[in-house]
């Protein structure tokens, strides 16, 4: 498969988001938020009742996920699709982060979704946004980025998004639990978070969005 590949791992909170979806867009490439679909896997398995830690049960219910990425206009996310159901904004939030990282430390769980990944890569190109899209999915990338930033850093971030979305937190909280996601990310056995020998690590604490942009166009070269 020679379709190019440029790879965003990093930490929940990093601007892996908004950049992807940047750069997807300044290339004219396709987007994979992977991270969407082990939250749209956690979803769907508090709605069926599928315990979160059943493993079987779980990979039985993510081979046969019914998700689909709607594009929106310019500027705005992917609509995300479940059953055919709109559930945007049900999972962005901390719950079904943290259900999503809850099922995410299971292999099994990571195989199920595994070439479901792979089938974003369309020409003329894919970004693809995630954990351990350098290291496991497309570790034949020829571009590979791993976006980080402090965790203090992170929490104010997230913290002025829920805000700006009326959702009342404290800050603390929000570190807390940035914490915690990322020692079950980081130190879990299967894919575990870190950059993969290959990568260039960027660190966007302090950056605004339209420099780290800038360094990743920079590190993807002539792409
Ligand atoms: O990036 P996002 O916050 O949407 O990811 C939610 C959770 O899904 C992460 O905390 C992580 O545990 C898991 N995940 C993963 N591998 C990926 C993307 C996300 O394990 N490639």
């Amino acid at each position: 498969n020679d379709i190019p590949v440029i790879t965003v791992d990093g930490p929940g909170g990093s601007g892996k988001g908004t950049v992807t979806q940047m750069l997807a867009r300044k290339l004219g490439w396709h987007l994979l938020d992977s991270g969407a679909i082990y939250r749209l896997t956690a979803l769907a398995a508090v709605r069926q009742g599928v315990a979160l830690d059943d493993e079987a049960g779980l990979v039985r219910m993510a081979a046969a996920l019914d998700v689909a990425f709607e594009p929106t206009p310019a500027g705005e996310p992917a609509k995300v699709l479940l059953a055919g159901e709109d559930v945007t904004s049900e999972i962005r939030t901390e719950a079904c982060g943290n259900n999503a990282s809850r099922i995410a430390v299971m292999q099994p769980v990571r195989d199920a979704l595994l070439q479901r990944q792979r089938d974003f890569r369309k020409a003329p190109g894919l970004v693809a946004d995630g954990r351990d899209m350098g290291t496991v999915v497309f570790p034949e990338a020829p571009v590979k980025i791993f976006l980080t930033a402090s965790a203090e850093e992170r929490a104010r971030r997230r913290f002025s998004q829920l805000m700006a979305a009326g959702v009342d937190v404290s800050i603390d909280t929000l570190l807390e639990e940035i914490r915690a996601r990322d020692e079950r990310d980081t130190n879990r056995s299967a894919a575990p978070l870190k950059p993969a020998d290959d990568a260039q690590v960027i660190d966007s604490t302090g950056l605004s969005i339209e420099e780290v942009l800038d360094r990743c166009v920079a590190a993807a070269g002539q792409t």
